[in-house]
């Protein structure tokens, strides 16, 4: 029956153990901060990343208010991004986030956030060590 449809168990097991939750120092030159909200419901998303000077991912951790797969969604984000390259970590889709977690459609802007929190953590770390260059 519809309505008993659970979640995933990756999305359980996310969602009861999220990897990576905390915060960095957001003034710390090497970290960068995304922040982001979902138009759909309202949820927000924080994903933060340290970032060598190479611009190799070292650390992340994020800071979810939403929904159970929005957590799930930035528990893999950050698994997934720590150890890439920022330009690679801009290219995880949110559907490859969706997919890894089974989430059924209406959950999809969920892991938006997701994808969205990654890009906005990289372009303020990008923005941050421009300004620090031209400084
Ligand atoms: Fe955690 Fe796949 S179940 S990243
Ligand atoms: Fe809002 Fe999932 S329902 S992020």
């Amino acid at each position: 029956r519809v309505f008993e449809r659970a979640y995933d168990k990756k999305v359980v097991d996310h969602y009861e153990n999220p990897r990576n939750v905390g915060s960095f120092d957001k003034s710390d030159l090497n970290v960068g901060t995304g922040v982001v909200g979902a138009p759909a419901c309202g949820d927000v998303m924080k994903l933060q990343i340290k970032v060598d000077d190479e611009g190799n991912i070292v650390d992340s951790c994020f800071k979810t208010f939403g929904c159970g797969s929005a957590i799930a969604s930035s528990s893999v984000a950050t698994e997934w991004i720590k150890g890439t390259h920022v330009d690679e970590a801009v290219t995880i889709k949110n559907q490859d986030i969706a997919k890894h977690l089974n989430l059924p459609p209406v959950k999809l802007h969920c892991s938006m956030l997701a994808e969205d929190a990654i890009r906005s953590a990289v372009a303020d770390i990008k923005a941050k060590r421009a300004a620090a260059k031209t400084a």
